[in-house]
């Protein structure tokens, strides 16, 4: 092989590693609906119980927005905010056939969890909180970030720290990521700061500037977002009806290495909060909480959806190397 071939060969070898590596989570993907619901419905002891709850204002079915999704073995957890009165239960689940996909009862009634008399309003007891609490002006909304568009309608939220996200097992769990939902801007802080701030009898330590890095800028306003076990974090974009990934091994988020992973206009209105399963999907919870927050939902449309998304990879609790198993 002469020289230039050998070297032409070379470019084109390191070219295509280079792509394949990026292309791992490139360009958007399918994903299926597994779940969607005009309205939020609870798994009620009887018939005549739902009745009593409605009657009682105990539950008031259009105050019902799941905020939350957690994936775990043959169950997607749902989280219902208690933001107005009549939401009966907090924390639910909905039964899930890992082999089937998307559910067969696509609407099933969430299930309260681990019993209705836990989800009693106040009833804190079996609640263990662990919490650090540090400040920090980058946690703020941005005055500059307040309106989001979706279908053609601006939205004004004025919203300080939403999005936080550890960084994976392989980093040791290094560095935590978090965005301010009415922001653009993704900064990180070490997980060792806020762990000593944590240890520290002072309540809300102030964080110096020196200790936040501005990491980017996204092209739209974030709720929830998640790493993954290869260092790729995801979010949504709010502004874009669409989930977005971008490889946390570069040191900044660019417009060229942020990846659109899912888009669509209808079925993906605000993908607020993400969770990874142990077959390679990633999961999110489209809610709309846009038309939630200004009394405009339509009920006679599918407003909440659990979507998956294949990502071939686990969450950021697994080592990469596992995933090669
Ligand atoms: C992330 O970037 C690193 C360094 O460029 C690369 O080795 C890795 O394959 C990338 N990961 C993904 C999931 O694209
Ligand atoms: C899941 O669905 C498959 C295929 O229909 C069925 O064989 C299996 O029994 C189901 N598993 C559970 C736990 O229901
Ligand atoms: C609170 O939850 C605990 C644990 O599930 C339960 O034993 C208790 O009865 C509940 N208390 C009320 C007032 O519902
Ligand atoms: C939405 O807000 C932007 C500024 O953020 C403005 O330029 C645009 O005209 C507004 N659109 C509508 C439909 O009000
Ligand atoms: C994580 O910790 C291990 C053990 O202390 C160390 O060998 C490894 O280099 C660390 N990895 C990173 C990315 O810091
Ligand atoms: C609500 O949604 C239905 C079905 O898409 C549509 O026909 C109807 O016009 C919508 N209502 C309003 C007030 O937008």
């Amino acid at each position: 092989m002469s020289k230039k071939l050998l070297l032409a060969s070379l470019i084109a070898l390191v070219l295509s590693i280079c792509t394949t590596a990026r292309c791992t989570f490139a360009q958007p993907k399918p994903y299926d609906v597994i779940y969607a619901w005009n309205q939020i419905d609870f798994q009620f002891d009887s018939p005549q119980q739902r009745e009593q709850y409605l009657e009682n204002r105990g539950f008031i079915p259009e105050n019902n927005a799941f905020t939350g999704i957690k994936v775990s073995g043959d169950r997607v957890f749902l989280t219902v905010a208690r933001w107005l009165p009549g939401v009966p239960a907090t924390l639910t689940y909905v039964s899930y056939n890992r082999t089937v996909g998307p559910q067969p009862n696509k609407s099933p009634p969430l299930i309260p969890y681990p019993s209705w008399e836990f989800n009693q309003e106040g009833n804190c007891s079996v609640i263990h909180d662990r919490s650090w609490f540090v400040q920090h002006p980058s946690m703020k909304a941005d005055p500059d970030a307040l309106v989001i568009n979706i279908e053609g309608k601006n939205y004004t939220f004025e919203t300080a720290l939403d999005g936080i996200a550890l960084s994976n097992r392989d980093s040791n769990f290094s560095t935590i990521y978090f965005s301010p939902l009415s922001s653009l801007n993704v900064f990180s802080i070490s997980s060792e700061t806020a762990r000593q701030a944590g240890t520290s009898n002072q309540a809300g330590i102030q964080l110096k500037d020196s200790e936040v890095t501005l990491v980017g800028k996204k092209e739209s306003q974030t709720d929830g977002m998640t790493i993954d076990a290869n260092g790729v974090l995801y979010y949504g974009l709010l502004g874009m009806s669409g989930i977005s990934g971008w490889n946390t091994t570069e040191a900044r988020m660019t417009d060229a290495n942020q990846v659109l992973v899912a888009q669509n206009d209808a079925e993906l209105q605000w993908p607020d909060t993400f969770s990874i399963d142990t077959d390679g999907y990633l999961f999110a919870n489209p809610n709309r909480l846009h038309r939630f927050f200004t009394k405009t939902s339509n009920f006679t449309e599918i407003n909440f959806r659990v979507v998956r998304i294949f990502i071939n990879s686990k969450s950021y609790m697994y080592s990469k190397e596992l995933l090669m198993e």
